[in-house]
Formats: structure tokens, sequence, C-alpha cells
């Protein structure tokens, strides 16, 4: 390898080279502008302690800024022989800029440039998975207000079981996704701190200025700790994995509802036919394979945080080049996440509902809870009237009364869905990603 930053006097063999290497030039492609971002910070700091000269870090930010544009553009390369991202970026700058180039590793490691890559990354990525929660929500929220009126059979066992409607189907999603936001802000909030001057996960004895980098970074504060800020890579990803597995718990089983709806034995929903695919031999076929796709790809999600934790099980304190793997699975996993949030809430908007289901005798039991709601209002005892409407039900003599009064918060008749709406917009307002977008404009300034 041409070009390696650890390079003395004799050469690695190329299958340990190889297997060392892995997939990790193509993973980090993913963190090239995070790197840069993370360097202009660490240069800046380093010049005000004395470790730069003014006129140097002038150049060294000028050159930064043009890598980053690069990156943005997507055509960031990391070059044959060169080992990572970090070592990439440092090898533009030096060829660039000569020795200047090789000033600005002084007080860092790559074990702390790729925890601030990653954290860098994760916290734009969160947002954007936000964004796309918020999105599929507000799509659940308007599906709900508009079927709000229109039952369907609620199940339970899978039997027909109480009065449902569209509008309780569709808002559950929606309050769901209110509940994963939580998780998604926890997991914000502990990506949104600085690992970076915790060097090698020991610190350094130049008089590095933490707060400095913390506060040009946008992060909310700093990994203090440095053993712990090192101690925090896996962990950082597999609680944010979490977050997202959440998100994606609530996509699978929204997705398997919509095809079970679909399926023309409920027959409660369906897709407008070129949003279905095809069968090479039945002509009669319209599948709702985009529903089978998310339910699958938020599955795998769902595995997540499990791999991670795999991957770092019983690590002892300090630094792994087990932890390299993690990204493997870590860093591909937003854009999938948001792939299933984008065509959940598109699909969301095209699917349409059957308004006549309860035509169908099949689903008269479903009143039978009112019925004996009825009695028991009347003066008669729950359980006398349960048996009642029971033997009714036994002997085939049930005639249900589909006029139903469900008043209290949270049912068919009060869906509450401007009450759901504001712990969404309560939560969404505690997430502060204008402190981020600052400090990242401002560096590119
Ligand atoms: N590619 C490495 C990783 O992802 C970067 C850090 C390398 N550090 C080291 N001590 N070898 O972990």
């Amino acid at each position: 390898m041409a070009h390696k930053l650890w390079e003395k006097n004799f050469e690695v063999n190329k299958e340990i080279e190889r297997f060392t290497v892995g997939r990790d030039r193509e993973l980090d492609l993913y963190l090239a502008k995070y790197d840069v971002l993370g360097s202009m910070a660490h240069i800046t700091m380093l010049e005000s302690i004395g470790l730069l000269e003014k006129d140097e870090l002038t150049q060294l930010l000028a050159e930064l800024k043009n890598i980053y544009a690069i990156a943005e553009k997507g055509e960031f390369v990391i070059e044959d022989g060169v080992e990572d991202v970090h070592s990439q970026v440092e090898l533009m700058l030096t060829q660039k800029l000569g020795d200047m180039g090789k000033k600005i590793h002084s007080g860092r490691s790559r074990n702390d440039q790729v925890l601030v890559d990653l954290k860098l990354f994760t916290r734009h990525e969160l947002k954007e998975i936000v964004d796309a929660v918020k999105i599929l929500f507000d799509e659940l929220i308007q599906k709900s207000n508009q079927y709000k009126n229109v039952l369907m059979p609620g199940y339970t066992h899978l039997q027909v079981a109480m009065p449902s409607s569209f509008g309780l189907w569709f808002g559950a999603y929606a309050e769901g996704l209110a509940d994963d936001m939580l998780f998604l802000q926890a997991a914000y909030r502990m990506t949104n701190r600085n690992p970076l001057g915790s060097a090698a996960g020991y610190g350094s004895s130049f008089p590095l200025n933490r707060t400095m980098t913390t506060e040009l970074l946008g992060f909310d504060s700093m990994d203090y700790n440095v053993v712990y800020a090192q101690m925090g890579r896996g962990k950082m990803e597999r609680n944010v994995a979490f977050a997202m597995a959440s998100v994606a718990g609530t996509l699978a089983k929204m997705a398997f509802d919509a095809c079970m709806f679909n399926c023309q034995n409920f027959g409660f929903v369906k897709l407008p036919k070129e949003c279905t695919t095809g069968s090479s031999i039945m002509p009669h076929k319209k599948n709702p394979d985009v529903f089978e796709l998310i339910r699958a790809k938020s599955n795998k999600l769902q595995s997540l945080p499990q791999q991670i934790m795999l991957i770092m099980n019983n690590l002892p304190v300090g630094y792994f080049r087990d932890l390299q793997i993690i990204k493997e699975v870590f860093l591909p996993a937003f854009d999938e996440l948001k792939d299933c949030l984008q065509m959940a809430a598109y699909i969301i908007n095209k699917m349409e509902v059957n308004e006549h289901i309860l035509d169908d005798s099949r689903y008269d039991p479903m009143f039978s809870v009112e019925e004996v709601n009825q009695l028991a209002a009347n003066g008669m005892p729950f359980r006398d009237a349960y048996k009642t409407v029971g033997l009714e039900i036994e002997a085939g003599e049930f005639k249900p009364n589909k006029d139903i009064h469900h008043t209290h918060e949270g049912s068919i008749g009060n869906l509450c869905n401007d009450k759901i709406q504001s712990l969404m917009e309560q939560t969404l307002s505690e997430f502060h990603f204008e402190r981020m977008e600052n400090a990242e404009k401002n560096l590119l300034k």
C-alpha cells in the first residue's frame, strides 16, 4: 500500500493488507464529508493553541473546503493503495500543501477521528429519518381524519371482535410513530456529544481545547471521559439502531396489516393497479409487493441492534479493529430505513379504502358488545346482559344495532388526533437541529 499513515521501513504482507482493509474503503465514503468537517474543527483548535500558524490554518481550511465540495458532489475517491478516508484526506492536503498537511494530525488519532465522523454522519442521518417519519405521520393522520367515520371490524386472535374504524387503524400507526420519535430523540441526544480530543482513547499531552471543537461542530456537549468516549464506539451505533428498529417495527406491523387487509378474503383496502405487481403465470394477479418488501426490509432492520451487539460482544475497554465491522451493517441502514419510510408514505397515500365492508353480515357479531353494553346501561347487570346476548347469538337470533356510540378519548368517536399531533410536535420541537446545521454552515463559510 503506497500511502499508509503508519508506514515504516517494512512492507506489510499483501494478504494481511487485503483482509484488514476489507470493505472499509468503500464504507468510508459515507464518512468523507464528515471527516472533513471534523478536521476543520480540529485544526481551528490546533491553531488556537499554537500548533499551527494562522496562515497555515487559512490554507488548510480552504483546501478542506474544496475536498468537502468534492465529497458533496459524490466525487470523493479513496485512491488505490490508500487505507481509509482519514488517510485520503491527509494525503490530498499533503499533495496540495506539502508539510502543512502533515501537521494536522497532532493531538488526534484515527480512533477519535472515526468516532467524530460517525457521530456527525449519524446525527445528520437521524435528522433525515426524523423528517421522513414526520411525512409518513402526516399522511397517516390525514387518512385517519378522512376515514374517521368508516367502520371496519377489529380483530383479536384474528377473530372478528369489535367495531373498529379506518380512523383508528391509520391513527394507531401515527401514534406509534410519535412514540418511536422519542427513541429517535434519545438516540440523537446521545449521538450529539463530541468524542474528538480523546485521541487513541487516553487523551493527549497537547493542551487540546475540547470545548472549542464541541462548539465548532455544534455538539450539545462532549463525551467527557476520554476512555468513555472510545467506549462509545459501537454503543452509539447500537442505541441508534434500537431507535431505528423501533420505527422499523411500526412499519413492519403496518405492512403486514396492509397485506392482510388487501387480500381478497378481507378486501378492506385496495391498491391502484399501477402500484401492484403481476405474476408470470397467473394473469389475474395484482400483488402488494410494496408492502411485502417494506415488511421484510423493516424486519431486517429490526435485527440491526442484535448484529451490532454481537459484533462488539464482550470487547473490553479500549479500541479494537472489530469495531470497524460495525460500519458494514450500520452505515447503509439509514438509506434502507429512509427508503421504506418514503415508500410507506407514498403507498398509504395511494391506498383506497372499502367503505362498505359492513354490508356483509359475516361481520355482524362484532356488534355483540354494543348490545351487551346497551342492556347494561339500561340497568341489567353486565354478566346477565352478556348471557342474554350470548344466547341470542347461539340461537342465530342476534340482530346488530350498527349505530354505535364510542365517545371516550381515543375511541372511534373521539380519535384525539389533535392530541397525537401535539405529542409529535412537542418531541420535534426538542431536537434543535438548527445547532448542528448552523455549526456546519459556519465551518464551511
Ligand atoms: N478503519 C478504522 C475503524 O473503522 C479506523 C481506525 C483505525 N485505528 C486503528 N488503530 N487501526 O475503526
